[in-house]
């Protein structure tokens, strides 16, 4: 069964998964690298990066991902729409290598990118946008890229099987949250804790079967 999966999203202590202001000097405000400097070290980002918990968690990224869904203002820094030019942050041949499902509330025609990766925008529910991620994905699971704001929505509509968060050991204090409106979210899953030596956590939300 094709699943709902999340990797490598990182969050701060106090539960923010960006800084602000976003802009395109500083894609995430004021949190700069900071969320993903545990990452930026490992071997599965850099060939001479370090393995360990933290690489054995980051290479899950790819393994059996058919598609990704992402939001706007993961694709862009805000504004993006009004740039005909603009393909997203990743050059020609961004890292997903999937069709990949860009979340705007004003959708665009497709965009072909090298090495597999074809953007399509989705001015849609989270629930028809999985189902379109699920049919281009062709029995592989789909990801759920980001930012919070669709992570969250997501989360809210009950459709994530699996979540790899990254708890960052800095306080941001302000930026987009992911944890706002989901009350009681732990209870629809097996949560398990990995400190790794680094300084992060690494948590896993798994679903529990329905009942
Ligand atoms: N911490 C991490 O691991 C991580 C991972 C990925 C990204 N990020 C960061 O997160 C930030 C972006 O997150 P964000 O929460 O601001 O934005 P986001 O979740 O990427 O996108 C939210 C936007 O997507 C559009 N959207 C969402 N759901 C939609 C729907 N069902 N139908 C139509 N449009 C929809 C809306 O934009 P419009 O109304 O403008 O179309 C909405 O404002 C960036 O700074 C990025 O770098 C962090």
């Amino acid at each position: 069964m094709s699943l709902t999966r999340i990797h490598n999203f990182a969050i701060s202590l106090d539960g923010f998964a960006t800084g602000e202001p976003q802009s395109l000097e500083a894609p995430f405000g004021h949190a700069g690298h900071r969320l993903h400097d545990w990452m930026f070290a490992t071997r599965y980002w850099d060939p001479s990066g370090a393995t360990g918990v933290d690489n054995a968690f980051a290479q899950q990224f790819a393994p059996g991902i058919g598609a990704e869904i992402m939001g706007a203002g993961k694709f862009g820094p805000p504004g993006w729409q009004d740039d005909p030019e603009w393909t997203g942050w990743w050059g020609p041949n961004p890292p997903f290598h999937t069709p990949t499902f860009v979340l705007t509330h004003r959708p665009q025609p497709a965009i072909e990118m090298e090495g597999g990766t074809t953007f399509h925008f989705l001015d849609v529910p989270p629930a028809e946008a999985l189902a379109a991620a699920r049919e281009a994905a062709a029995g592989q699971d789909v990801r759920i890229g980001g930012g919070p704001t669709v992570v969250r929505s997501f989360l809210a509509a009950g459709l994530v099987d699996y979540m790899h968060l990254v708890q960052v050991p800095i306080l941001l204090g302000r930026g987009v949250r992911l944890w706002d409106g989901l009350e009681g979210l732990d209870e629809a899953y097996d949560i398990e804790v990995v400190a790794s030596p680094t300084g992060v956590t690494h948590l896993s939300f798994t679903k529990k079967p329905a009942a």
